[in-house]
């Protein structure tokens, strides 16, 4: 991969950040390349041990990591998302599915108002996934009513960076059947990479429920009583974290850049 550099001469850390660009470099930067990457998370319980903000700080570290080799901006991370079934838990938040769809409607809308044609969102939560593509479905017939310029040429993909076949391999690997399926060894391993302080709520934990079913947050709670769905997030460590996030950004910098096609910036 060819890391593109955007316009202006400023830290490549920085530039990628949609936050700390100017419009007139925003502006600068569309006429070279029309994609932008949207990461997108949420604020949801990760048993016992795990961060609330888990699948936020690990969908914004894939993205920050992407953005850095392809030089494609990064938007600030819609850290909210559809967590109903973990509301039984303190301190999930949660949008209602037609508030998430909502919301990525607006964002893709607002950007492709100024010229994006191709948003690539990088998820980190399953649950965000049909809201996520319902958005689309709506961001493309809006932009087409209200005749953007650039609409019938708009894309969106979502990329689910935890399910990255490499990443998959990668955790199927390392964690085996005890990886489960809602705070993962894999995701969590990620999180202590990022935020060594996290160490500090790593300790052995009984025999999870097994992953099954998923309904409302009271049924939730009573199924996976730790919050945990047949994984062991025990087994995370940082260095695992770092290796899935190399993996990760590989896999979806090709992906993206596939998606961009010659749209990329030059
Ligand atoms: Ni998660």
């Amino acid at each position: 991969m060819t890391t593109k550099a955007i316009p202006g001469a400023v830290p490549e850390a920085t530039a990628i950040r949609l936050q700390l660009r100017s419009w007139p470099e925003v502006e600068s930067y569309l006429q070279q390349c029309k994609g932008v990457i949207l990461p997108l998370g949420s604020t949801e319980q990760h048993g016992p041990t795990g961060a609330i903000g888990t699948d936020a700080l690990t969908a914004e570290a894939v993205a920050l990591e992407v953005g850095r080799r392809t030089g494609v901006l990064v938007t600030p991370t819609q850290a909210f998302g559809m967590a109903e079934h973990h509301l039984g838990f303190p301190g999930t938040v949660s949008l209602q599915p037609s508030t998430l769809q909502a919301v990525l409607r607006d964002v893709v809308l607002s950007l492709a108002g100024h010229g994006f044609e191709r948003v690539f969102v990088i998820n980190g939560h399953g649950g965000n996934i049909a809201s996520a593509k319902a958005a689309f479905a709506e961001a493309y017939g809006e932009a087409h009513r209200r005749q953007l310029p650039g609409a019938d040429r708009l894309q969106c993909r979502l990329s689910n960076w935890f399910m990255a076949g490499p990443v998959l391999r990668e955790a199927r690997q390392l964690y085996g059947d005890r990886e489960g399926q809602h705070a993962t060894p894999s995701e969590i391993a990620l999180t202590l990479h990022l935020e060594p302080s996290l160490q500090r709520l790593q300790r052995p934990l009984p025999e999870p429920a097994p992953a099954g079913a998923i309904h409302g947050p009271a049924d939730f709670r009573r199924r996976y009583p730790d919050g945990r769905m047949g994984s062991d997030p025990f087994l995370a460590q940082a260095d695992h974290g770092a290796r899935l996030l190399d993996l990760a950004a590989t896999a979806l910098s090709q992906d993206l850049t596939e998606f961009l096609g010659d749209e990329l910036a030059t």
